[in-house]
């Protein structure tokens, strides 16, 4: 007689628990078990509760390989789902062994349990093993499918809605409920000031100020007395929600006929522009990328997007000024060079069309493209590519956990054709051909924090806090998965012969780059440091990257004058015909102005399940060593916030988007 104690954990989500009968058979190298109740007395499989049971077999099973887990209905009670988040089998011989599960289960489906230590798919040796996993992964395959989007956008998921989603992957439900609470939350309240719906335009820019009575942040409240200022405007290049428009310019484009004269008045006494671009300290916008793209129709007519270029001034102070600004590519004397000394319309109004680029580029290319659908595109990879007990899908998983649900969901309700970006000055169609022109010259090195920062010759610029914080994350992030990946590879050999990582990354580059080889992404692996370059990029890109682009939409763009993603009015062609008339008659409507600011509401609220950044809450790993780097990876990020905490006393603005506990484990909302 042997006996097996097998202890179960039911996770702590809303409605975990079940009252419908378990059953367990345990697979060894020298047997099976019996299918076995597990039934205790009094109940059991409460939420957040672990049981303990015994299970009896009449030799030992040998090395155990699987566990089973079947559900059956208790009485004529309707499905009643289970997440069952671990199983402990300690053996006959006193040897624990962990079987991770973290995942709902419905009646009738297959669940069989993988456990013990992350292994590769060469490294399996037992034929049972072996045949298990060759089938997980063709069951995998076809429960996750590719599916096309639009031409020259990355591929998703093929699911249409978020109750299609498999059971691992879909939310907790507490959290649908919350997304649906503040959404009609935010409505209503709304409605019940009249404002939703309305087609007036505002009659004063202070009266925007009624929109949210009920929510601000300090930075939202800064946003709203500082948007005018020069200096927060040029800030934002480097702090704000869109850190990624800039670069350093040591030579005007020949698009950009900035004179001295025009400039002299804002450069340091005795200056000059060319002397000021050698010493490093000029930088430009140039949005040409959205030249030509046609804008949206709105009342029957077409709406106007620039494609301009703005130059910027790091003065004495070390602050950043915006000192020229043109609204075209083509120079001509309809399209004026805009300077700070124009009326103060003229200028703010200039200022204005190249937000209103810079948000549609954040919302649509930052944001979306280059963080959800990035990640969504190595999620999907990963799911279909590695067994739930390959190391790096161990590693993996946690930071992908909630991104096919939140696009699955965004594309309907957000980015969609009827969705709230749908409203922007390109519309759907506009931003989605402005993904495709950035995909296609999205290169493997501009997603590499380090490198992208040099590329943009931005390694000394000051005050630049996104880059600060951003190289430590990026650091930290780089030792925890060399750590991680050495662990599991001691050799190249072995990154060459790993079918499953191989066919990773094949996929990625195929359905995520469409096999364009100029972006320089990696075709297949062959070193142990490409891998961990790669998915350093990944980690950084679902976590630090994401909030930098993601956590603050509340407070740069529920003031929606500081970001308009749609203006209605024509960009001035000459100067000094523009006042505030022009300025409110430009801005969204009333209707439009509360539409937006109630998307950026929804999308930078955090809820109650949120996984902050190195917390790993499911216990996925069976053998001591990655668990030790992961806490030594926490220590990491911990010693990272309370710098960036004390860094932040000194400043006016503080920057906190890439603080660890504020930075979600994997892209959420
Ligand atoms: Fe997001």
């Amino acid at each position: 007689m042997a006996e097996y104690k097998l202890e179960v954990t039911t996770g702590d989500l809303k409605y975990a628990g079940t009252w419908d009968h378990i059953y367990v058979t345990l697979f060894g190298t020298e047997g099976q078990s019996k299918r076995t109740e597990l039934d205790n007395f009094g109940t059991d499989f409460a939420t957040g509760t672990t049981g303990t049971y015994t299970l009896s077999t009449n030799l030992s099973l040998g090395k155990l390989l699987l566990v089973k887990v079947e559900k059956d209905p208790f009485s004529y009670i309707p499905e009643d789902e289970w997440y069952l988040s671990k199983i402990v089998v300690t053996t006959p011989d006193g040897e624990a062994m962990l079987f991770p599960c973290y995942r709902w289960i419905s009646r009738g489906e297959l669940v069989e349990l993988r456990g013990g230590r992350a292994l590769k798919g060469f490294e399996e040796d037992h034929p049972l093993l072996i045949d298990h996993r060759e089938k997980e992964l063709i069951l995998k395959k076809s429960f996750y499918q590719w599916k096309i989007l639009a031409e020259g956008l990355s591929h998703i998921n093929h699911f249409n809605n978020v109750l299609e989603l498999p059971a691992e992957i879909r939310f907790s439900q507490s959290k649908s409920t919350e997304i649906d609470y503040v959404k009609m939350k935010t409505g209503i309240e709304l409605k019940l000031k009249g404002l939703l719906g309305s087609v007036e335009k505002w009659e004063s820019i202070d009266d925007m100020k009624k929109i949210f009575w009920w929510k601000k942040t300090t930075m939202s409240e800064y946003v709203t007395e500082h948007w005018k200022e020069d200096d927060f405007y040029g800030y934002q290049f480097l702090n704000g929600i869109n850190p990624m428009g800039i670069k350093r310019c040591s030579e005007l484009p020949p698009n950009f006929p900035v004179t001295e004269e025009m400039v002299k008045p804002f450069l340091e006494e005795g200056s000059s522009l060319q002397e000021e671009m050698k010493k490093g300290n000029i930088f430009l916008s140039d949005q040409k990328k959205m030249d030509g793209i046609a804008p949206r129709a709105y009342d029957g007519k077409p709406l106007h997007v620039t494609a301009g270029l703005c130059l910027l001034y790091m003065n004495p102070e070390n602050k950043l000024m915006p000192i020229a600004i043109q609204l075209h590519q083509q120079p001509s004397e309809q399209n004026p060079i805009f300077l700070p000394s124009d009326s103060e319309t003229d200028w703010l109004l200039a200022k204005m069309f190249i937000k209103n680029a810079d948000s549609m580029d954040h919302e649509s290319v930052q944001h979306l493209m280059k963080t959800h659908f990035l990640a969504e595109v190595y999620a999907l990879a990963a799911l279909r590519s590695f067994s739930v007990i390959h190391p790096l899908y161990k590693l993996l998983f946690p930071h992908f956990q909630s991104t096919l649900y939140i696009n699955t969901g965004g594309r309907i309700s957000l980015f969609g054709p009827g969705g709230a970006l749908s409203l922007s000055s390109l519309g759907y169609d506009g931003l989605t051909e402005l993904m495709r022109r950035n995909l296609s010259e999205t290169t493997y090195s501009s997603l590499c924090l380090p490198e992208d920062i040099t590329a943009r010759g931005l390694e000394s610029i000051p005050n630049f806090y996104y880059r600060d914080d951003g190289l430590k994350l990026w650091n930290i992030i780089t030792s925890f998965v060399k750590a991680v990946v050495e662990y599991y590879y001691p050799s190249d050999s072995e990154v060459c012969k790993d079918t499953e990582l191989q066919n990773w990354i094949s996929e990625i580059f195929t359905y995520g780059f469409l096999g364009n080889k100029a972006s320089g992404f990696p075709v297949g692996f062959h070193t142990v440091k490409e891998v961990i370059k790669f998915i350093t990029m990944v980690i950084f890109t679902v976590t630090g990257q994401h909030a930098a682009v993601n956590n603050g939409q509340f407070d740069y763009f529920s003031w929606v004058p500081n970001g308009p993603i749609l203006l209605r009015k024509p960009p001035p062609t000459t100067k000094g015909q523009t006042s505030m008339e022009t300025i409110l008659e430009t801005l969204p409507n009333v209707g439009e102005t509360v539409k937006f600011a109630a998307m950026v509401c929804l999308l930078s609220e955090t809820y109650s399940d949120m996984v902050p950044m190195g917390t790993y809450p499911e216990e996925r790993f069976h053998e001591p060593a990655p668990k030790k780097m992961i806490k030594e990876f926490q220590a990491e990020l911990s010693n990272l916030s309370e710098a960036i905490s004390t860094r932040n006393l000194q400043l006016e603005i503080p920057y906190i988007y890439l603080d660890p506990p504020l930075i979600e484990n994997s892209i959420a909302i």
